[in-house]
């Protein structure tokens, strides 16, 4: 059996914030030298098939990652058994993805910012509707967060 970590980050469109929290971690994780499979996805189905967002593109850019080949997708059922932990960018992600959830799922499920300790039960402010410094936020909170989930799952 596959014993690796499968982490799975959740926001609505999957266009803006999961994106960047894959992108962050999967970067974080090569650092580190942690073998962990890693997704995004969206609650929603506005999205499907497309890139991420310009401005999380632009972001991740300055970070030295590319994620203009990402594309957007709906969490699914299969899902639930694929990952070990599904992390919700927000609280309304958080319920959304529990009341997806087939009974007795597997999974973890839980908000990011909870791995960040003296964050527990903050979300990641959704910067769609927003200027390019929420972009930045953005990016500060799924890195940090993307930091301690790797010296979690290190241990
Ligand atoms: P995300 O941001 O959930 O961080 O990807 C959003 C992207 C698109 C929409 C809302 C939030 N939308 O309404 O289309």
């Amino acid at each position: 059996m596959d014993k690796r970590p499968a982490v799975l980050f959740v926001c609505l469109g999957n266009i803006c914030r999961s994106p960047l929290a894959e992108a962050a971690f999967r970067k974080a994780a090569e650092d580190a030298g942690l073998d962990a499979e890693c997704d995004s996805a969206g609650t929603a189905a506005y999205h499907i098939g497309a890139a991420p967002d310009h401005r999380s593109i632009a972001v991740a850019r300055q970070h030295a990652i590319d994620i203009g080949h990402y594309q957007g997708r709906q969490i699914c059922a299969d899902d639930f058994t694929r990952f070990t932990h599904i992390f919700a960018l927000d609280q309304n992600n958080l319920e959304d993805i529990r009341s997806a959830a087939p009974p007795h799922s597997p999974a973890q499920i839980q908000l990011l910012m909870d791995v960040v300790p003296g964050r527990e039960g903050e979300s990641v402010t959704d910067p769609y509707y927003g200027d390019e410094t929420g972009f930045d936020e953005t990016w500060r909170d799924v890195s940090c967060a993307a930091a301690a989930l790797v010296n979690q799952l290190r241990r």
